[in-house]
């Protein structure tokens, strides 16, 4: 059977996709050094799939252990590399821990892969690399903006480091997946984000308000130049974008791919407001959601969503799941982690 190294799968996305990787016939082993996921979530996973995936406690810092993890699974055929720090405001106050993390671990994975013949990688990039994108919807051929934050220059980076390293003519092919707004659960509710302390994203700050856990939400802002007035996203839903990693994997290892990097969009094609997406939560669970307009929070992109058309031509992978199942499915999380 086909092993995919998946760095980071103990996380949020990285979880979901070793279940989608399972469910598609490949082995998964997970490094993971549990600095932001649990290692019940291997738990979740088993009870989903009926599989339990190899798990390796191993922080991508340390290549000579990453290096046992190849030799000791010798059917690792290709990379999945998610393992990265991800909380933008984080990012500013510590430049150093978050470009040492997400540059030296991608350096280490691709030294170590490339030198044990392992050729194929698949890296989590993110739409923040557009900024505010002068074009809407914005395709993959749209300008790379100035970064906002060191997080978002470490996807930068990351994306220049991997085309460098492909054009010298090293042994080494890759899709980069730019990620819109990742959201929800599994349907299972066995899965799902797991925040550290405040959550910083939109979902689950609106679900841990919504079961009481905070008091109020925030919307930030209510003065952009948007229908009404608060920002919009591409909310994608956590199953889809799995589903995205592992077609992607396929095309790697079937050789299939036009280019040694090729990049695409992973989102909806569909924008909605914060407001939209507070009244579609509401709907859905019945549940009223305590909110109120405050000041705009600084570096957020007024107004940014997807134009998938490459992913659903070239890929063959469109976002399938409706918003009221993404919102329900993060509900039904929240009811379990606080159940
Ligand atoms: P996450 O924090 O839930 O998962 C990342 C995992 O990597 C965690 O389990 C963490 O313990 C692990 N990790 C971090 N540094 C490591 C290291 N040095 N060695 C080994 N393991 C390490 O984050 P996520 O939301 O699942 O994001 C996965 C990837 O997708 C990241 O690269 C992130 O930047 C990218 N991304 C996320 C979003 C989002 O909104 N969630 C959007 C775009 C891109
Ligand atoms: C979404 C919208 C907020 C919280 C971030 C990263 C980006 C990518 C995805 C990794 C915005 C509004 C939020 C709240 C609110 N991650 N909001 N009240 O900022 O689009 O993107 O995650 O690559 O790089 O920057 O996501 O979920 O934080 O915010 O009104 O309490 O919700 O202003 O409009 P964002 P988010």
């Amino acid at each position: 059977m086909k092993s995919i190294l998946v760095t980071g799968g103990t996380g949020y996305i990285g979880s979901h996709t070793v279940v989608e990787l399972q469910q598609a016939g490949f082995e998964a082993v997970i490094v993971d050094n549990l600095s932001n996921s649990d290692r019940s979530v291997i738990d979740g996973i088993t009870r989903i799939t009926g599989i339990r995936p190899h798990f390796e406690q191993v922080d991508c810092l340390d290549d000579k252990k990453l290096s046992d993890v190849f030799r000791k699974h010798p059917d690792i055929k290709a990379v999945i590399h998610f393992a990265a720090s991800k909380a933008v405001g984080e990012s500013v106050q510590k430049p150093l821990l978050y470009y040492r993390n997400n540059l030296q671990s991608l350096l280490n994975v691709i030294e170590v892969m490339t030198a044990q013949g392992v050729p194929s990688l698949v890296f989590s990039s993110s739409c923040t690399v557009y900024g505010q994108p002068d074009v809407l919807p914005v395709t993959e051929d749209a300008p790379v903006k100035a970064a906002m934050s060191p997080y978002g220059n470490t996807k930068q980076i990351s994306e220049e480091i991997i085309r460098d390293i492909v054009y010298s003519g090293a042994p080494l092919k890759s899709i980069l997946l730019r990620y819109f707004n990742p959201i929800g659960a599994h349907p299972s509710a066995e899965i799902g984000e797991l925040p550290n302390g405040v959550p910083q994203n939109l979902v689950p700050f609106i679900t841990q308000t919504a079961i009481g856990l905070r008091p109020v939400l925030q919307v930030f802002g209510n003065d952009y130049h948007t229908p009404d007035g608060s920002c919009i996203r591409d909310y994608i839903n956590v199953v889809d974008l799995a589903k995205a990693h592992v077609v992607a994997i396929q095309r790697l290892l079937q050789e299939k791919a036009d280019a040694p990097v090729e990049t695409f969009n992973i989102g909806t094609g569909r924008g909605l407001s914060v407001l939209e997406l507070v009244d579609t939560f509401q709907k859905v669970t019945g549940v009223a959601l305590p909110y109120r307009i405050a000041a705009r929070r600084e570096g957020d992109i007024e107004q940014v969503w997807a134009d998938p058309h490459k992913a659903n031509t070239v890929l063959g992978w469109t976002a399938k799941e409706t918003i009221e199942d993404t919102l329900l499915s993060a509900w039904r999380w929240q009811l379990v982690v606080n159940g």
